[in-house]
């Protein structure tokens, strides 16, 4: 997601460093012109730091500490947190921030990395409404549309959270229906279509429909730990607020199978494959 969206800051005329913990992809980007650090510390001299990383323990791992990005902003200077994170750290972000003296605007984002390399992100954006402001030209560069969501940045990780719960359950949906008449014998492909020219128009049926019938989980876009660590922030919310989300329940028990059996490198619409298995005879 990081390479794509540091081409379209590029692009659009922001002056850029870029620092990944594995040397080798920020070098990749080199050549196409943004100063690459060797340190996070180092690309934190500017107006703005993004983090676009794997989960909390990575982003704490980059933010906390004597070289992290809290430590090494400038006063004023805005962290825009756009991974996918808990409410929970991203409500100690912002406190940490406050009382460095520096700004914190969560901007999670729905889109895949070819979303993310063609500008085409949603960005979900939570904070101080000055703050906000100040990174819109950044959203433009990277998305297609920024929805504001108010001054407190941790809604925008519940609302980035409560999307990939609904995007995992239609995976799940879409699994056991396929499943269903496709042991029956109907053609997998002719039953999508029919289904996303009717009443399943989303593009979230197709991207996945599409997906599960051809049976294409690899190369993961969004790998399976990654879509599990989302079901699990997501119950850890629903937890916090006092909302059972039995259906949630179900999809941490999908992914822990898909996991268990070898699918850490898959696509996490590989739990939509699982139904088939459960529906296959012993052995077969
Ligand atoms: N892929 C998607 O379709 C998609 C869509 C929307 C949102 N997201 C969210 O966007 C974020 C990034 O996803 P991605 O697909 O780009 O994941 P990814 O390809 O696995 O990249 C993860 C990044 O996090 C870094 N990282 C992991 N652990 C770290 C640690 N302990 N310290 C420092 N850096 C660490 C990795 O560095 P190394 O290169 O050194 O491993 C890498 O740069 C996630 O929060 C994900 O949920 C993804």
């Amino acid at each position: 997601m990081g390479s794509g969206m540091a081409l379209n800051l590029l692009k659009g005329g922001h002056e850029l460093t870029v620092y990944n913990r594995t040397p080798g992809k920020a070098e990749a980007l080199r050549s196409r012109g943004p100063h690459v650090a060797t340190e996070a510390a180092d690309a934190c001299r500017g107006d703005v730091v993004i983090t676009m990383l794997a989960d909390d323990g990575a982003v704490e791992a980059v933010t906390f500490g004597d070289k992290g990005v809290i430590a090494c902003l400038g006063a004023g200077a805005i962290h825009i947190s756009m991974s996918t994170i808990s409410v929970g750290l991203s409500e100690r972000l912002a406190a940490a921030h406050a009382k460095a003296g520096q700004r914190f605007v969560a901007a999670p984002v729905f889109g895949r990395p070819e979303a993310a390399a063609a500008g085409k992100l949603f960005i979900v954006a939570g904070g101080a409404a000055d703050a906000v402001d100040a990174c819109m030209p950044i959203f433009q560069a990277l998305g297609q549309r920024t929805y504001r969501i108010g001054d407190k940045p941790q809604a925008a990780n519940l609302v980035k959270l409560s999307g990939n719960f609904l995007i995992a359950s239609v995976i799940e949906a879409l699994g056991e229906a396929m499943a269903l008449v496709g042991k029956a014998g109907v053609d997998r492909g002719a039953y999508l279509d029919f289904l996303t020219s009717t009443l399943f128009t989303a593009p979230i049926y197709k991207t996945y429909g599409g997906l599960i019938a051809e049976e294409h989980f690899e190369p993961a876009a969004f790998a399976a730990p990654l879509g599990f660590k989302d079901i699990r922030l997501t119950i850890a919310a629903a937890e916090g607020l006092r909302v059972p989300m039995p259906l949630a329940s179900l999809l941490h028990d999908r992914f822990v199978r898909l996991l268990a059996q070898g699918g850490e490198a898959l696509d996490w619409s590989a739990i939509g494959e699982l139904a088939a298995k459960d529906a296959a005879p012993i052995g077969a």
